[in-house]
């Protein structure tokens, strides 16, 4: 028996050697293998010995060696536990984890309202036209009917790269790109970024969206402007608002005009949003000028027809009621996950 309690020990003292420098789920299992396999493990090697033994040895000796079985196996679970417990990276996963909560992406406001202005206009025949946001000032204001020293440059405050060129300071550079390369009819409307060097606060960015829209054929008149852009509205709100026209001026139209629509959020009976006047400011548009028409290579005489152009943000913060358009650009997650 004496010999029996000196293996013991010396089993018990290597297992712990080993168990000392584990470090992994793998070499941990590798300790288990090497002292309680079934095959080879020395505990088994000692349970195997009783057969050889005169009975009335073998209970003391069963003992004692399911003793030391059961303290290897505790201390190896002990190993395990702390590996779990520990920082250091380990090959371990516990299937039975719930998985983690991966919240979906979704759409941001701007990129909303945009797909359903391209669906509405391109029920209506109109195609996406694009042109480049660093803009030459021929595209910019020359071809628009707003010469060098025309004083209705100075609406547009303008950021002016060492090159000479600009940066766009509204898309309707975008009509003068697509009118040069076509030929009438067409109808386009190009979303785009434009630039200015504007003080920001909650109705004004430096950075901003708009939408310009471009109806040229022979007989284009007012009252088709009228029609497309109040049922624009209609949509873009999902009633039917009253819309009026005032007159407005702006180089590249003639005539030019604002259009405004009743109050969405009051209906018209006056609020802080509408300033108490009842309606709101939207799309500033008008019939294209015969000089911009002219300067594209086309005959005024012959061809005519109307533009737009929407500051989109504006339609954005009006269609959600937001009231600060820089929340539109900070990426505040409590902010967009509300859409
Ligand atoms: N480009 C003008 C601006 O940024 C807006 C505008 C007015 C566009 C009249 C148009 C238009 O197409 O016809 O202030």
């Amino acid at each position: 028996m004496n010999e029996l309690n000196d293996q013991i020990n010396q089993i018990k003292n290597q297992f712990f050697d080993q168990l000392q420098e584990t470090r992994t789920e793998a070499e941990l299992f590798q300790v288990e293998k090497n002292f309680l396999g079934k095959k080879s493990g020395p505990v088994t090697q000692l349970l195997k010995k009783l057969s050889e033994l005169p009975p009335e040895e073998r209970p003391k000796w069963g003992q004692s060696v399911n003793e030391l079985k059961k303290l290897l196996e505790l201390e190896l679970a002990q190993k395990r536990q702390n590996l779990v417990n520990t920082d250091e990276p380990q090959l371990w996963w516990d299937y039975t984890l719930d998985k983690f909560a991966v919240g979906r992406g979704h759409w941001h406001p701007i990129s909303l309202v945009l797909k359903d202005m391209v669906n509405f206009f391109a029920s209506m025949g109109f195609e996406v036209a694009q042109g480049p946001e660093v803009e030459t000032e021929f595209y910019n204001f020359d071809a628009l009917n707003i010469p060098s020293n025309h004083p209705a440059r100075d609406v547009w405050d303008t950021f002016y790269l060492k090159t000479g060129e600009v940066l766009r300071t509204h898309t309707s550079s975008v009509q003068i790109r697509t009118l040069m390369q076509r030929t009438p009819p067409l109808r386009v409307i190009s979303p785009g970024r434009c630039f200015r060097y504007e003080e920001v606060d909650a109705t004004h960015l430096a950075v901003f969206n708009q939408m310009e829209g471009l109806m040229i054929d022979k007989n284009i008149c007012l009252s088709d402007l009228k029609g497309i852009l109040h049922k624009a509205i209609e949509f873009i709100f999902g009633n039917s608002l009253k819309t009026r026209f005032r007159p407005a001026f702006y180089p590249f139209v003639e005539p030019g005009l604002d259009l405004d629509c009743q109050c969405i959020f009051c209906g018209g009976s006056g609020c802080s949003v509408c300033k108490q006047t009842g309606w709101i400011e939207l799309i500033p548009c008008g019939m294209v000028h015969p000089n911009v028409i002219r300067n594209c290579g086309h005959d005024p005489e012959v061809y005519r027809g109307f533009a737009f152009g929407m500051g989109f943000d504006r339609i954005v913060m009006l269609r959600y009621g937001i009231n600060d358009m820089r929340l539109l650009y900070k990426g505040d997650l409590n902010v967009l996950s509300q859409f």
